[in-house]
């Protein structure tokens, strides 16, 4: 496959010098301190301040380039500027950018049926978030269980898993097990039963008559890229399916690609009665989210129940139809896989040398750092200004996935940077 990733030799080797010979910044100090003063502290970013960005690379505001490993959690699965994205962007910004729903767009049923094709879904409601998918996934299931499965008034119980991550709403950090999510933001929503992630028997228990849904990422990834057991997936299908409750699966990170399969629950050759979808379905250009699911499930709500302003906008139709369109060959999933085993296969040569565990699928993996030797945040600060921009999460774990365009060199120059970061030690 042809990438747009910046793919020329004596650039790239300019770009890396220039990363090697970061010292004098010149603008970086002064937009750090503005970012700093002027917005609130919900984030703790690295301290780099990117101006320009295409394919796997970014460029700060002094000119120095980073291979991005984080692609934006996953919203960025094309890369940066998509030529193709950007161009069905531009087409739609000099047409038409906004209706509302009270009016139906040119772009709309197009957007909706091929992202119903693509999960082999009858339908989809589009939002703008994750988090809107997820809450959206809540409602439906929640008017589903009392609609359809005759579940008595108010009380629909929904499983979810310890160590989730669905997003910020006041009704999703009310099942968050995560302190800094859900402290001091109560009172919480009621109608969740949290159980341990890959625990079968344990979602076998909460089960009962009031259960309309079981809500899980195929793939945990703010937990630290955790994969389920094998079998976890399927043996939750087949639960799912003896008491008539819904499946919903949040491939919000873990779809569209990441882990060399469009959506991640495929691995285990499972079908959800939803797909939560968000994050690269904006092509890295727009928020969009999305739920793909049958009639007889999405076709619960009634008009004036739900809905968002911006949610399925021509803007966003039209570049999500255009990242649809480049599923459909198959070429990114084919590549995560591919140049998924060349990063596990390096990533794994690491352990024992400052790494005790790498977990993942795809492009994607979580790797756990030694915490005798330095925490996630530091290793990520010296991949920093090694020139390569990951995150960590959960104190010694480091999230990798690179934009699915990115080269094997590239991939090749990360590891070893990686490599030498644990090389030099604490
Ligand atoms: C699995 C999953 N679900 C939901 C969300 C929330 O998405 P958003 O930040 O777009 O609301 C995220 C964000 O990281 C996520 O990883």
């Amino acid at each position: 496959m042809t990438t747009h990733a910046v793919t020329d030799r004596t650039e790239r080797s300019e770009g890396r010098e220039g990363t090697a010979e970061a010292t004098q910044s010149m603008r970086t100090p002064a937009a750090l301190a503005d970012a700093e003063r002027w917005t609130a502290h919900n984030y703790h970013p690295l301290p780099v301040v990117i101006a320009e960005a295409e394919g796997a690379w970014v460029t700060d505001v002094d000119g120095r380039r980073y291979l991005d490993f984080l692609s934006g959690y996953s919203a960025l699965n094309f890369g940066h500027s998509h030529p193709g994205l950007i161009a069905a962007a531009h087409a739609q910004l000099d047409k038409l950018t906004l209706t509302s729903r009270a009016f139906v767009h040119d772009q709309f049923a197009e957007f909706c049926q091929s992202l119903a094709q693509l999960c082999g879904k009858d339908m989809v409601l589009p939002m703008n978030t994750g988090a809107e998918a997820v809450e959206t996934a809540i409602k439906v299931s929640r008017a589903w269980g009392y609609r359809v499965k005759g579940v008595a008034a108010e009380r629909a119980n929904i499983v979810v898993a310890e160590n989730n991550f669905h997003g910020r709403t006041t009704t999703i950090i009310s099942f968050s097990t995560d302190p800094d999510a859900r402290n001091d933001f109560g009172p919480y929503t009621p109608g969740f039963t949290i159980v341990p992630y890959g625990d079968l028997d344990a979602i076998a228990a909460a089960i009962d008559e009031n259960t309309v849904m079981v809500l899980l990422e195929p793939i945990q990834g703010e937990a630290g890229v955790l994969v389920p057991p094998a079998g976890y997936l399927a043996g939750v299908r087949a639960l799912c399916d003896q008491h008539n409750v819904l499946f919903a699966a949040d491939e919000i990170q873990s779809g569209l690609g990441r882990t060399g399969r469009t959506f991640a629950i495929e691995h285990e050759g499972v079908v959800p009665d939803m797909y939560l979808l968000g994050k690269a379905l904006g092509g890295g250009i727009v928020p969009v989210s999305a739920v793909a699911a049958n009639r007889d499930i999405l076709g619960v709500l009634r008009p004036g129940e739900h809905g968002s302003t911006f949610g399925g906008n021509p803007l966003a139709c039209a570049v999500g139809a255009e990242v649809v369109r480049l599923l459909r060959t198959g070429e990114f999933q084919k590549r995560s896989a591919e140049l998924g085993e060349r990063l596990h296969a390096g990533l794994n040569k690491l352990i024992g040398h400052g790494v005790v565990a790498v977990r993942g699928r795809g492009l994607w993996a979580g790797v756990d750092i030694d915490p005798a030797l330095m925490t996630g945040r530091q290793v990520s600060e010296r991949l920093m200004a090694r020139g390569v921009l990951a995150k960590d999460t959960h104190g010694s774990t480091v999230r990798l996935a690179p934009p699915l365009v990115v080269t094997e060199e590239d991939l090749d120059h990360a590891l070893a940077q990686l490599e030498a970061v644990l090389t030099e030690g604490a």
